[in-house]
């Protein structure tokens, strides 16, 4: 455990569940808001799944499970975040949504309280600008699925003090987690090489050089990927993947970054992976 004892995660999907996990876990209480009370519950009844995976996969006892469980509550009031040490933003990949949640979260948090944000890609420097603390104010990037990848990117704003970041650290470090520390630039380390990557290979599928399958065969068999670069994006969420291409092609400048036009298609056409249902491959 940290000098932080209270976490407020601010959106219940994958991501901030992954958080609100791994968080409870190492013994944290945690609060999680969303806009609705449905989605907290879909969200509480995720991470219970996920917790009963780890009970049934010899990682953790039933005991366990419930103790982690118990440690985590939810409500669609941002009035109930008013007494957490450090509020997690895991809200969706777009800067005006994010703004508009600091402008009504910034009142209601403790003055002393940090704020983080997971954004996969977005300026820290300028987040932290539409917020009333960007010396407590930094990038906590953590990768999914959070309760098993090993990694946590942190990313530190222009005004970030030092005494936030190191509180961030030890909060990760408490998690059991690795760290790696990017500077401000778009997309950090881990999505700037990923995504990349990802968009290539809907290249080379919009090309017709190969199928579904053989790209993600390929990928998987020939690079010793756990996921094909198709499977991944669907995991990640198209939508998630084209804000990021577009992060890196409007900050950096370069038309290597440019995202293709099939993955604009499938985002525009609500095909947004495994959490619409269908993506490059169908869940329905
Ligand atoms: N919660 C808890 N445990 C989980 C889990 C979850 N959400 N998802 C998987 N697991 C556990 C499983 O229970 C299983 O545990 P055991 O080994 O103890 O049995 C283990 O993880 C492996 O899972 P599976 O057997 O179900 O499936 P798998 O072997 O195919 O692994 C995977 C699944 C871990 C997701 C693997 O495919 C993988 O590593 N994929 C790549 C993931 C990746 O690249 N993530 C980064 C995405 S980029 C990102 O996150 C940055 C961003 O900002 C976009």
């Amino acid at each position: 455990m940290s000098s932080l004892k209270t976490i407020g995660i601010i959106g219940a999907g994958q991501m901030g569940c992954g958080i609100a996990h791994v968080s409870a876990i190492a013994g944290y209480k945690v609060h999680i808001y969303d806009l609705s009370q449905e989605r907290i519950e879909s969200g509480l009844a995720t991470i219970n799944g996920n917790l009963a995976r780890q009970v049934s996969s010899g990682k953790m006892t039933d005991e366990e499970r419930k103790t982690a469980l118990a440690l985590i509550s939810g409500s669609s009031d941002l009035n109930d975040l008013a007494q957490v040490d450090l509020a997690i933003e895991a809200a969706t990949e777009d800067e005006s949504v994010k703004r508009k949640i600091y402008a009504q979260i910034c009142p209601i948090l403790k003055p002393e309280a940090m704020l983080a944000t997971n954004t996969s890609s977005l300026s820290i420097t300028r987040l932290a600008s539409a917020t009333d603390r960007p010396e407590r104010f930094m990038g906590i990037h953590f990768m999914n699925p959070v309760p098993v990848m090993k990694l946590v990117e942190l990313v530190r704003g222009i005004a970030t003090e030092e005494s936030t970041f190191s509180a961030a650290k030890e909060y990760v470090s408490s998690l059991d987690k690795t760290i790696t520390v990017a500077e401000d630039f778009p997309a950090f380390i881990v999505n700037r090489i990923l995504l990349p990557m990802i968009n290539e290979a809907i290249y080379t599928l919009y090309e017709g050089v190969g199928s579904v399958d053989a790209i993600d065969t390929a990928m998987k068999l020939g690079a010793n990927h756990p996921m094909g670069p198709l499977q991944l994006a669907d995991f990640i969420g198209l939508d998630t993947c084209l804000s990021i291409m577009q992060v890196l092609h409007d900050g950096l400048a370069d038309s290597k970054y440019r995202p293709c036009p099939l993955l604009v298609k499938y985002v525009e056409a609500g095909w947004l992976g495994r959490k619409s249902g269908r993506g490059f491959y169908d869940y329905r």
